[in-house]
C-alpha cells in the first residue's frame, strides 16, 4: 500500500513535524516522523492543517498523472525520422553531420544561419530528417539513463581505412539495447588504403551482415570529406525510415526530451527539445525535471522564432524556472497545480537522495579517521 513519513508529509506541506505529530495524537495516533501514514491519514491530517494533500499527485507515477494515455491508431500520422550519428573517434562523425547539413541548410531557406540548438532538421526531396547533433554515445546514454528513448536510427560511421574499432562496437551494441536501427557509412573512401570489403567483412563478424552480402544490414560508401554519397545514404536513412512506419499524433499536448539546457545571461534557461508527440505552443505550460514554466518563446534550429512545433521536430524554447538536464522527459501540463505538486515532489526527492548521500560520505569520513 502506499504510504508518507510523517516527515516527508510535514515537509510537503511546509509544516512542522511536530504539528503533524501534534494532529495525529489528538487522532489518538502516536507517531514518530519516521511513522508510515496510509493515504487516508495523511489526507485528514492535510486537511486539519489545512493543505490539500492529493494522493494521485503525490503518490502515483507522477508521469501517469500527464497526458500519457495511448493514442487512437486514426490519430498517428508520419513523423520524421530522428537520427544519431555513432562511431570510432576520428572515424568522422562531425565531418559527416557538417557535410550533410551544409549541403542541405541552403538552397530556398530563409534565414539560413544554423543555431546550435543540439539537432537539426535537413530536408530530402519533400522529406525531412531531424539530426541529433550530439555525436556518439552521449547522446544516447545521458537519455537512456532517463529512459528517454529518442532516435529511430543510427548512423555508424566506419572509417574504411580503419575498420571496426572499441568504440564502433560500443555504438553497437548502445544501438541494439536501445532498439535503434544502424545504417552503416562506410567512410573514407576516398583514402588511401580504404578498404570497404574488410569493414564488410568485420561488420558480419558482429552481426550485421551487408545487404549485399544476403543480410539485411544497409551499407553505404560515403566520403564525409568529398561530400560522396551522401544523398545516396540519406534517402537509406529515409528508406528505412519509412519501413518502421514512424507515427505520432500531432493533435495532444506535447510530450518529449531535453536535448541539452543551459542559463543564458539574457534570456534565462534555455532548453533544446526534441518534440516526440504532440504539438509544443508558446504559451503552452511545460514540466521538464525539477524545471517548469509557460513556453515564453521558440526558435527553431534556423533561429527563426516559431509558434510551434510537432513530431520530431526540436526547438529551443524559453521561460522554464531553472535549466532542466539533457535526457529530462517533458510533458505540457494543462494543470498549473497538478505541475507544481509535481515539480515539489520531484525536488523533495532529489534532497532526499542528496541527503542520503551526505550522510553515507561522512560516515565514510568517520571511519577513515578512526
Ligand atoms: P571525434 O569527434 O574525435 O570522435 O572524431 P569524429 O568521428 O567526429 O571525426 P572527425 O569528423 O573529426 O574526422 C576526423 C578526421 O578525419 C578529420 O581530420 C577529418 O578531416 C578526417 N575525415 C573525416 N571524413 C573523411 C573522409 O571522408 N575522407 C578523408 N580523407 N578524411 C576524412
Ligand atoms: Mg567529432
Amino acid at each position: 500500500p502506499e504510504t508518507i513519513t510523517v516527515g516527508e508529509l510535514a515537509e510537503r506541506m511546509k509544516k512542522p513535524a511536530a504539528e503533524v505529530i501534534k494532529k495525529l495524537m489528538l487522532l489518538g495516533i502516536m507517531a514518530s516522523v519516521n511513522e508510515n501514514l496510509d493515504f487516508d491519514t495523511a489526507s485528514l491530517i492535510a486537511e486539519e492543517l489545512g493543505c490539500t494533500f492529493e494522493k494521485e499527485i503525490i503518490l502515483t507515477d507522477e508521469e501517469k498523472l500527464f497526458n500519457d494515455v495511448e493514442d487512437a491508431p486514426e490519430s498517428l500520422k508520419p513523423r520524421s525520422p530522428v537520427v544519431v550519428v555513432m562511431g570510432h573517434v576520428d572515424h568522422g562523425k562531425t565531418s559527416l553531420l557538417d557535410c550533410i547539413r551544409n549541403t542541405n541548410v541552403t538552397e530556398g531557406e530563409f534565414g539560413g544561419i544554423t543555431q546550435h540548438i543540439g539537432a537539426y532538421r535537413v530536408r530530402v526531396g519533400d522529406k525531412k530528417i531531424t539530426f541529433l547533433d550530439t555525436p556518439g554515445h552521449e547522446a544516447f546514454t545521458a537519455m537512456r539513463a532517463r529512459g528517454a528513448l529518442v532516435t529511430d536510427i543510427a548512423i555508424l560511421v566506419v572509417a574504411a581505412d580503419d575498420g571496426i574499432m572499441p568504440q564502433t562496437i560500443e555504438a553497437i551494441n548502445h544501438a541494439r539495447a536501445a532498439e535503434v536501427s544502424i545504417i552503416v557509412a562506410i567512410n573514407k573512401i576516398d583514402k588511401e588504403g580504404a578498404n570497404p570489403d574488410r569493414v564488410r567483412q568485420e561488420l558480419t563478424e558482429h552481426g550485421l551482415v551487408p545487404e549485399e552480402w544476403g543480410g539485411d544490414t544497409i551499407c553505404v560508401e560515403v566520403s564525409a570529406k568529398k561530400g560522396t554519397n551522401i544523398d545516396q545514404l540519406l534517402e537509406m536513412v529515409l528508406l528505412v525510415a519509412e519501413m518502421k512506419e514512424l507515427k505520432a499524433n500531432p493533435d495532444r499536448p506535447a510530450k518529449g526530451t531535453v536535448i541539452e539546457a543551459q542559463l543564458d545571461k539574457g534570456r534565462g534557461p534555455v532548453a533544446s527539445v526534441l518534440v516526440q508527440n504532440g504539438t509544443l505552443r508558446v504559451g503552452d505550460l511545460v514540466v521538464a525535471g525539477t524545471a517548469m514554466g509557460h513556453v515564453r518563446a521558440m526558435n527553431d534550429d534556423k533561429g527563426r522564432s516559431v509558434k510551434k512545433a510537432g513530431p520530431s521536430i526540436p526547438v529551443e524554447i524559453l521561460g522554464l524556472s531553472e535549466v532542466p538536464e539533457g535526457g529530462d522527459v517533458f510533458y505540457v501540463v494543462e494543470d498549473e497545480r497538478k505541475a507544481r505538486a509535481v515539480v515539489e515532489n520531484r525536488k523533495f526527492k532529489e534532497k532526499q537522495e542528496r541527503q542520503k548521500k551526505t550522510t553515507t560520505v561522512s560516515l565514510d569520513n568517520l571511519f577513515e579517521q578512526i
